[in-house]
């Protein structure tokens, strides 16, 4: 499958690596950056295309893979399912305004095209698309960070809580780092509450999730190492991302 990739930092990084590395069955064909310097460097590692516009990205992806910025979601999604191209979205906190999303979904639809969702940066994610068809009773997420992670500088030990609210103003507070209670929402089709917190004692983000509903009782905690490129993205995104383009064409598919 060909492949194009919309926004060349850290996230692309990591999947032209793991092409490199021979850990992706996909190709990686095009590639597409407001800063095409971010672009060409990108594209001359797999000796892909560099896209100066969306439309030259369009024509040489099978699939395109936003891994740029909710801008980009708003700007260019619809775009791109209106040419009837699949679409795996990263920038997940983009589709929390419901207005879009189901602009984006019908649109979708119209063209035959389908837009997906990747696990992301936190865990057990099949685990709650299962416990919908019950009853969802509550969904919360902890979020932690080392300061920088959150554009903080903390002096001593004492952490800081950054936002205490439901996921559909965190994405929009912190449109960079809570792509995960997007995700978490979206799944359970609940509106998560979500808490930020600055922490100076950890190292790596991360993200524990408490549900509970007519199924039992979920609890999980994703303790994520950072990108070497961005310290608000997980690698596990990035891993995310390759698996689920993996997924697409494995004939046994593990999970649902
Ligand atoms: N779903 C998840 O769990 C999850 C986890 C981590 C990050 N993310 C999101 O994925 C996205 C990418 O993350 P990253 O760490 O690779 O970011 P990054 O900042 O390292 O790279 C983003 C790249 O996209 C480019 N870009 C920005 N807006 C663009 C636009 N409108 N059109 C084209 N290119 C554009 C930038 O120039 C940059 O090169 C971010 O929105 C981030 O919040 C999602």
């Amino acid at each position: 499958m060909k492949v194009g990739i919309m926004g060349c930092g850290s996230i692309a990084n990591t999947l032209v690596r793991f092409k490199l590395e021979d850990k992706l069955n996909v190709d990686l064909t095009c590639f597409y950056d407001l800063n095409i310097d971010n672009a060409t460097k990108l594209a001359k590692k797999v000796n892909a295309q560099v896209a100066n516009s969306i439309e030259e990205l369009i024509k040489n992806s099978e699939l395109i893979l936003e891994c740029a910025s909710q801008g980009a979601v708003r700007g260019s999604i619809p775009q791109i399912l209106k040419s009837g191209t699949n679409v795996i979205i990263m920038s997940v906190g983009a589709l929390l305004d419901t207005d879009f999303k189901a602009n984006i979904e019908s649109i979708a639809k119209e063209n035959n095209s389908t837009i997906y969702l990747p696990t992301g940066a936190i865990t057990g994610i099949d685990t709650v698309k299962a416990a919908r068809l019950g009853e969802i009773e509550s969904v919360s997420l902890i979020t932690r960070k080392p300061p920088i992670s959150l554009g903080q500088e903390i002096e001593g030990d004492t952490e800081k809580v950054l936002f205490e609210g439901k996921a559909s103003e965190a994405v929009k507070e912190f449109p960079k780092n809570i792509n995960v209670s997007s995700t978490l929402s979206l799944a359970s089709g609940i509106d998560a509450d979500v808490k930020i917190i600055a922490d100076p004692k950890i190292e790596n983000n991360t993200h524990e999730v408490h549900i509970k509903g007519t199924f039992g009782e979920l609890v999980t905690i994703t303790s994520n190492v950072s990108s070497p490129d961005n310290p608000k993205t997980s690698m596990l995104a990035a891993f995310s991302a390759a698996s689920l383009l993996n997924k697409l064409s494995e004939t046994i598919q593990v999970g649902s």
